[in-house]
């Protein structure tokens, strides 16, 4: 096992035992591939928790040779624990981990972003897509996490990018303790519609 691997089941066994929210490997297999075929130059992620998902993403990152992640988490120990994750899995050099409400964050970015994920509590998803959108690429890739069990809480965020974008949604079984089925939600970026 390669110490990156060993890293990334430690934060999965972490998460697990503690109840730390994660996407989880279905997901996260899902996302990397997205990450993969989109190969974009800067990720950005709303909700870095200890760095579960953004391990899975710079993983992606490295096997298309190019491209950085951004990653915002509001919790201080959490987006620490994720540094930490980072170094020892030897990706530091690959994201820029940042502490702060993704919400105002996301305004202070200035690089054109090709690719998003969005899991930072529903009801920030359209706000968040909202301070960012101006750098979103043509063709930027939009991942919202929780559709399925959440939908309520991002209704405004689920309503503007089907009826605007090309959207779709995607269903998972997981072996989380704490969800066994939910969706993610993919929506392509126009920068004119
Ligand atoms: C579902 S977890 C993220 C899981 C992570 N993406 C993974 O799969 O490993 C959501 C995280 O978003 C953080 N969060 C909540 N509101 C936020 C905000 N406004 N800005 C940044 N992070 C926020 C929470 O503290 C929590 O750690």
């Amino acid at each position: 096992m390669t110490v990156f691997d060993r890293v990334l089941q430690e934060v999965d066994e972490r998460c697990r035992e503690q109840h730390i929210p994660m996407l989880g490997s279905e997901k996260a297999e899902f996302l990397a591939e997205l990450v993969q075929d989109a190969q974009p130059t800067l990720v950005v992620e709303c909700g870095t928790a200890i760095g579960y998902s953004g391990l899975w993403m710079v993983a992606a990152l490295r096997t298309t040779g190019k491209g950085s992640l951004i990653t915002v988490e509001i919790d201080t120990g959490r987006a620490h624990a994720a540094r930490e994750n980072f170094r020892s899995a030897n990706v530091a050099n690959l994201i820029d981990s940042r502490v702060g409400d993704a919400t105002e964050v996301l305004k202070t970015i200035d690089e054109p972003v090709d690719f998003l994920l969005l899991d930072n509590n529903y009801s920030n998803y359209f706000p968040c897509f909202r301070a960012i959108e101006s750098r979103l690429t043509d063709g930027a890739t939009v991942v919202a996490d929780n559709v399925g069990i959440g939908a309520a809480g991002m209704a405004d965020y689920l309503s503007h990018v089907r009826s605007h974008y090309e959207s779709s949604t995607h269903w998972f079984e997981t072996d989380l303790p704490w969800v066994k089925r939910d969706a993610m939600e993919v929506t392509i970026y126009r920068t004119s519609r």
